[in-house]
This record gives structure tokens, C-alpha cells and sequence, in this order.
């Protein structure tokens, strides 16, 4: 039996519009047409389009969604599985953020003004369940980078990536275990990418040495103990390989343009946060400095240095997570006096040097113990 596009738009609480569109962009096509040529539904159309409007609701993208309801390893039950546990989350999410608004309430009644980073109450896992889907867009492996990573894993033949995210520097050959506590991030990582688990550093669900390598790329400044999760990857693991920034460096600070004259909001964001030498001495690893090529492929936040058009585009931005918690006030206002420098001429003026350059030293570190 078939439904009409008109009887499914009204049992779904869609528009007829939205069925059309889904149907040409290849989301939910109608398995029949009716002798007049309109378009008739099946069960399995009505079922798949439960599913595109349940993860459409949860703040899946429409490109992810096809990738999530095309998985040739995902059948009904298993979705039905998986959008259950992503609602539950979505209801901690929601109660963790009530409990926030309550918090913030309090202290605005106290006259306590809080920072745009405490009002966005999106720390960790949290601010990539809110930024995450932006993420792919310009955030890749970059293969200079990625090689002094796996040099560094050395003959480790299994390798857990902790905040893997998307998975942009696992190692192809070798066996690779993901850890991603944000259930968007883990949603995005490509077809065929390593296994992902959902836990978060600081408590990892695996036996003492049960790897040969663990490595964290671009993610300790998120977590909310950065030493205890550098400790549990000592602990399930002989090697530890890390790529962060030094946080209580305020050379690299004033050396790159960025948050010198444009984004200094960023000094209250790392501030408190371990410095780079703690993080080392946490985990008696060696120090090596690593340099960003002037055309870095994977987008994040140092990487334009060279390129400060880049930070102009809200694509790129988006996928920085230091731009969203400065907050949208400091963000227009860097963005504004970038952009009146770059026609006016004076950030070239005052970078002239830069132009030398191939790659830069911006404090950004890899630990290996
Ligand atoms: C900048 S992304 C880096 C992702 C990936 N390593 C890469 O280089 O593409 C930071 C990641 O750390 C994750 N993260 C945040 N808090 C975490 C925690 N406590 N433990 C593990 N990962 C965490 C975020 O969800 C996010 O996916």
C-alpha cells in the first residue's frame, strides 16, 4: 500500500516543500509514482523518512544524514538503537543545561557578571556537541603533521585515539581504537573509520597496558582534567604521543598577529589551564617543538597564519572552537577590525615579514613518553 505525498506530509507535520526537496536531493525518493505520476510512498519510504526527520531533529545536517541512513551496516533496529541512545544524551545535555541556567541565574541575581565562556556553559564534549557538525568542513590530516605523529608512534601496532573526533590523524596501518565522548563528532567519522568508543579521557574503559600507543591530537585544552586523562593514557598505554599548544606561553601570544592585535580574549581561555612543562612532567614525556607550514591542510586555529583572509570566512571559523567561546561580541569585533586591516593595507604593513616565512613557531608541542 502507498501514501500520498500530501497524506505523509501531514502525518509526519512536514510540508509537502520539504518531501520534495528530500526527494531531489536523493534523502527520501518516493519507491512509486500513481498512474497520474505523483509521487506514492511505501512503508520503507515512511520508515526511512521517521528516520531523516529524527536525526533532522536531533541537529544532524542533511549531507550527514544520507551518510548515517545510507550505512549499508546500520539497519532498522540498529538505528532505532542508536537514535535512542543519542535522545538520552540529548536529555542529560538539556538537564545539564538547566542546571546551568539555574547557576548563572543565581549569580546574576547576586550581581555577579559571568564570562561568555561560562554563559555558553559548553566545555569539552559539550561545545563540540554545539560546534561538531561544522567541523569537517576544513578540519583534515595534514600530512607534514601527521607524519612526525607517526613517527612518533614508533613500531606501536595498536594505537587508541583519544578526542579522535573525525579521525583525521589515525594511523592507516595500523589497528586503531577510537575514543570520542561527543556523540556528533563520532556521528561525522567517515565510512570504514577505526572503531569509536564513547568515553571521555579522564576515565577510560580499558585495562592497564592494553595498547601499545595512545595518542591525542588537538584535544587535552578541551578536557576537564587534563592531567588525569594524560595519566590514563599512561596507563592503558606503553607509548603516549600528544599534539597540543602550550596554554601558559604568552610568548607564542604575542607572536602571532592573531591574538595579539585582533582575538587577546584568548588569554582568559587558556588561563588556569596546565602549562605545557606540567602536562610533560605529568607523564614524563619529552618535549618537541612543532612548526606550522605557512599552507597547513588541517584548519585549526593557528593554522592561517599566513592566510588571514581565511579567518574571515565563517567556515572556517566555525570549525575553531576558540571562536565560539570568545563569544559573538569579541568574534565581530576581530573579524571587523581584520577585515578594515586587510583592505587598508596596515595588517600587511605591520606582518611584512611573515611573507619570508615558510613555517612558524606558534607554541604548538608534541609530548612523547
Ligand atoms: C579539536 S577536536 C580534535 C579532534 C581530532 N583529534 C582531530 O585532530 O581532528 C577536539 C575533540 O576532543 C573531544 N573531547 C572533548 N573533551 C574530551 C574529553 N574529556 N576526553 C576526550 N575527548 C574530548 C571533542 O569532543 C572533540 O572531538
Amino acid at each position: 500500500m502507498h501514501l500520498t505525498v500530501g497524506r505523509v506530509a501531514g502525518l509526519a507535520g512536514v510540508s509537502v516543500r520539504t518531501l520534495h526537496h528530500y526527494d531531489e536531493i536523493g534523502l527520501v525518493q518516493p519507491s512509486a509514482r500513481t498512474a497520474a505520476g505523483y509521487r506514492a510512498y511505501s512503508a520503507g519510504d515512511v520508515e526511512r523518512l521517521r528516520e531523516v526527520l529524527a536525526y533532522r531533529r536531533l541537529g544532524f545536517g542533511l549531507r550527514e544524514i544520507v551518510d548515517l541512513v545510507d550505512d549499508p551496516t546500520t539497519d532498522a533496529v540498529a538505528h532505532l538503537h542508536r537514535l535512542r541512545g543519542l535522545l538520552l544524551e540529548q536529555r542529560d545535555r538539556a538537564a545539564a543545561m538547566v542546571t546551568a541556567i539555574d547557576r548563572e541565574l543565581e549569580a546574576r541575581a547576586m550581581g555577579i557578571r559571568t564570562t561568555p565562556e561560562e554563559q555558553l556553559k559548553v566545555f569539552g564534549a559539550q561545545l563540540y556537541e554545539a560546534i561538531g557538525s561544522a567541523y569537517p568542513a576544513t578540519r583534515r590530516t595534514e600530512p607534514r603533521i601527521a607524519a612526525r605523529i607517526w613517527d612518533a608512534l614508533g613500531d606501536a601496532r595498536t594505537v587508541l585515539n583519544v578526542g579522535a573526533g573525525t579521525g583525521s590523524y589515525e594511523p592507516p596501518d595500523r589497528d586503531v581504537t577510537a575514543v570520542e565522548p561527543s556523540a556528533v563528532m563520532r556521528a561525522l567519522r567517515p565510512a570504514g573509520a577505526a572503531p569509536c568508543v564513547a568515553a571521555a579521557a579522564e576515565s577510560l574503559p580499558f585495562e592497564d597496558q592494553s595498547f601499545d600507543a595512545a595518542l591525542a591530537f588537538s584535544t587535552v585544552h578541551h578536557w576537564h582534567d587534563p592531567i588525569a586523562g594524560l595519566r590514563e593514557l599512561r596507563r592503558v598505554a606503553r607509548r603516549v604521543v600528544v599534539f597540543t599548544h602550550d596554554a601558559s606561553d604568552t610568548g607564542w601570544r604575542h607572536r602571532f598577529w592573531l591574538t595579539r592585535d585582533y582575538l587577546p580574549e584568548v588569554a582568559g581561555l587558556v588561563a588556569g589551564r596546565p602549562s605545557v612543562d606540567q602536562l610533560a612532567r605529568a607523564i614524563g614525556a619529552r618535549l618537541e617543538p612543532v612548526l606550522i607550514p605557512w599552507d597547513c591542510a588541517d584548519g585549526f586555529f593557528e593554522a592561517y597564519w599566513r592566510r588571514p583572509e581565511a579567518y574571515l570566512e565563517e567556515q572556517v571559523r566555525r570549525a575553531i572552537s576558540v571562536w565560539t567561546r570568545v563569544g559573538p561580541e569579541a568574534e565581530q569585533r576581530a573579524v571587523r577590525t581584520l577585515r578594515d586591516d586587510l583592505s587598508s593595507g596596515r595588517w600587511a604593513e605591520r606582518n611584512r615579514e611573515l611573507d619570508a616565512l615558510d613555517a612558524a613557531e606558534l607554541g604548538l608541542r608534541l609530548l612523547v613518553a
